[in-house]
């Protein structure tokens, strides 16, 4: 039995959050006093039952960024949009959000005493994302319209100087994104061969690309995956080629219509030899479920995106027997826990309270 002083040495140092971590792939210095909550360091986890389900004849690890402080990957671009806003003497950071964002923002400003206000659109925000702004105690505005529009929104009130805009137009969250990519290629060993991830407003497959490139380029991994984005059928802009004015889908946090970085998003596809498709609400439910199910994580909809698209890839034999796969789940499932009701498809059995009412419920009796 080792004893407790060299077990907490095997535990190694406690982790810094992402900035310090990777600091000299990001804009700050040794001076830059960092807003961190320990952001990053998510679990790399090998889903064999789902891919055994799915008929994958190779290796399928996620990314379960549901591990983030705020339970969804929105955490490591705030870390930095808030330093960076507290840096430059913020006093209001602003963002628009289909309720992630809008939580991550939230509870950075909280940490650095900085005023929040998020605009979102009114009534397609999931239930534990909106209990998130509340309870940091963010301002919050629900706008009659979609996210496009309160992004729109948010754009002109940074254009008055009164505010700071921490929506990925600002750049500095796709320098904090891109850490996803370095973690991946750090637990590897090397960078997978495709990579599978949600697609919405399309910042974090532009920051995936970049980060997984510029690994590459520090020599600290060799080769580069093929990027593949998934979109819902519902608000599938980069697919059809053209915005789309009302999008709709079931998975709420990709639901929009005109994502900001469409450019980038586009090149990783194209660079990286990949590509952005679509899926079907049903089909996106489908494998939400079934992961759940068959390896106990449960995730938001929108991260069954890829999941589905990696059910529609193998189909079309598109990814080689062998290959080393990776797919990011962007979010916790609990933030969504009206989806994850209606779509488990039963209620608690009711009984009386005695041995013999639930013995015969679970079928004993
Ligand atoms: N997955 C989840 C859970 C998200 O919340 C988002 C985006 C995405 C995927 C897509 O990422 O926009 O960089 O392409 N959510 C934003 C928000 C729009 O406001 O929380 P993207």
């Amino acid at each position: 039995m080792p004893d407790l002083k060299s077990l907490s040495t095997t535990l190694g140092p406690v982790w810094p959050g992402i900035i310090r971590r990777y600091a000299r792939f990001l804009p700050v210095t040794a001076e830059t006093s960092v807003v961190t909550l320990l952001e990053g360091n998510t679990p790399l986890i090998s889903v064999p039952n789902f891919a055994a389900a799915i008929g994958a004849r190779f290796d399928l690890r996620l990314k379960y960024e549901a591990m983030n402080p705020t339970c969804s990957f929105k955490d490591r671009g705030m870390t930095m949009a808030i330093t960076k806003a507290k840096e430059r003497g913020a006093k209001t950071v602003v963002c628009a959000s289909t309720g992630n964002t809008s939580a991550s923002a939230a509870a950075y400003a909280a940490r650095a005493g900085l005023k929040c206000v998020v605009i979102l659109p009114q009534g397609k925000i999931a239930q534990g994302k909106m209990s998130q702004a509340l309870l940091y105690g963010a301002t919050t505005v629900s706008i009659e319209g979609n996210f496009d529009e309160a992004l729109n929104i948010v754009r002109e009130l940074g254009e008055t100087g009164l505010v700071e805009v921490v929506n990925s137009v600002n750049p500095v969250r796709i320098e904090g994104q891109k850490t996803a990519a370095f973690e991946i290629c750090d637990a590897l060993g090397d960078a997978p061969d495709f990579h599978f991830l949600p697609v919405g407003n399309a910042a974090n497959i532009t920051a995936y690309w970049k980060g997984f490139r510029e690994y590459a380029d520090a020599g600290l991994s060799d080769t580069l995956p093929k990027i593949m984005g998934w979109q819902a059928a519902g608000a599938a802009p980069l697919v059809l080629g053209y915005p789309v004015t009302h999008p709709e889908t079931v998975a709420t946090a990709i639901r929009i219509g005109n994502p900001a970085s469409w450019q980038g998003a586009i090149s990783a596809a194209k660079d990286s030899e990949g590509a952005i498709r679509s899926v079907t609400d049903e089909e996106i439910l489908y494998a939400y479920m079934l992961l759940a199910r068959t390896e106990g994580l449960m995730v938001e909809p929108a991260c069954a995106a890829p999941l589905a698209g990696l059910i529609k890839a193998i189909a079309a034999g598109e990814i080689p027997d062998g290959s080393l796969v990776t797919a990011t789940m962007t979010g916790h499932g609990l933030k969504d826990p009206d989806t994850a009701i209606k779509t488990a498809g039963f209620s608690p059995i009711i009984v009386q309270a005695t041995k013999q009412e639930v013995m015969e419920a679970i079928g004993l009796g």
